[in-house]
């Protein structure tokens, strides 16, 4: 197992553009996704994601930059670089004459997996479409067609799986399987690869994450990390009356709609004690406290100032 499940190196795209002014959508990217990992790629909308994972998949050509995938580079092994990845893309690409069974029929013969080693049913099983197995993909709703995407991805058992925005527009029951066989095909081995635009599903799902900005990449460190660069913490303090309370130096004090007393502060500066005491000093009667911590919504828009 190489150490990387993908290696990024100085990638550019420019797009030739409508009405002649070209688009730099990548403007020489670095990037690497540990094997094993689920990894998430966030940015605002037009940061470059889907670039980047049309070039993986091979569906758009880069411009330039080197692009490894399980350690075989794009253009010296094509072959074996494109059967370590799976893609399910943002837009489905569906043709609508194919039954579930069939498209996923197909998309194994395209590569070149043998009749006795597909596992159509299997698939089907997981992505629950059994039932749907012999109905025309037109037929499918929205969410069945997500779901029939995965599943595309998944027929030449890839290394590597990347998913565009599974969640974007799906039900809770949909995002709970999508996420469910995320886990368990991590737990299997295969290293994820997501965009989302749902920050929580981010910071609970990816052990790491890389944040892409205007073709850019600002930033990549452990979930954690990321939480941890944050320094600022919110205590709030619930007491009898409305009596007030000078702030320790350095803190700030908001009340909030319901009274409660709002003290934000560095941890790295002052402890929570401090203004615990300085809130017994003042003479109130503290009734209920708790504290709020940046999550990665904070440092998103930190970083990205979007
Ligand atoms: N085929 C294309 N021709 C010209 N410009 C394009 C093309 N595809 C994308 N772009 C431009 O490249 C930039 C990056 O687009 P991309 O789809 O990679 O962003 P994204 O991060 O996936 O955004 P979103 O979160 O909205 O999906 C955008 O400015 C977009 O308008
Ligand atoms: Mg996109």
């Amino acid at each position: 197992m190489p150490e990387s499940a993908i290696m990024i190196e100085n990638l550019r795209k420019t797009y030739a553009g409508q009405g002649g002014k070209p688009k730099e959508a990548l403007k020489g990217i670095d990037l690497d996704v540990p094997a094993g990992s689920i990894f998430g790629l966030l940015g605002p909308n037009g940061a470059g994601k889907s670039t980047l994972i049309n070039i993986l998949a091979g569906l758009v050509i880069k411009t330039s930059g080197k692009v490894k995938i399980w350690g075989f580079d794009q253009d010296v092994n094509p072959r074996q670089s494109r059967a370590a990845i799976g893609v399910m893309p943002q837009e489905p690409n569906m043709d609508p004459f194919f039954t579930p069974r069939g498209a996923l029929e197909v998309q194994a013969g395209l590569y070149g997996v043998p009749k006795s080693q597909r596992r159509t049913d299997e698939i089907l099983e997981m992505i629950g479409l059994t039932e749907q197995a012999e109905a025309y993909a037109r037929t499918l709703s929205g969410g069945m067609r997500r779901r029939l995407l995965l599943g595309k991805a998944l027929v030449h058992r890839p290394q590597v799986l990347v998913l565009d925005e599974p969640t974007a527009g799906v039900d809770i029951e949909l995002r709970q399987m999508l996420w469910n066989n995320v886990r368990r095909l991590n737990e299997d081995g295969m290293t994820i690869i997501l965009t989302t635009h749902y920050l929580e599903e981010a910071q609970e799902m990816c052990d790491e994450i890389a944040i892409i900005h205007r073709g850019e990449k600002i930033v990549q460190d452990k979930t954690s990390a990321l939480l941890g660069r944050l320094d600022g913490k919110t205590l709030v303090i619930t007491t009898d009356g409305k009596g007030d309370c000078p702030p320790p130096e350095g803190v700030t004090l908001d009340r909030r709609p319901d009274g409660a007393l709002a003290f934000s502060y560095k941890p790295s500066e002052t402890s929570a004690g401090a203004i615990l005491s300085a809130v017994h000093a003042a003479g109130l009667n503290v009734r209920d406290v708790k504290t709020e911590e940046p999550d990665l919504e904070d440092v998103f828009l930190s970083l990205t100032g979007s």
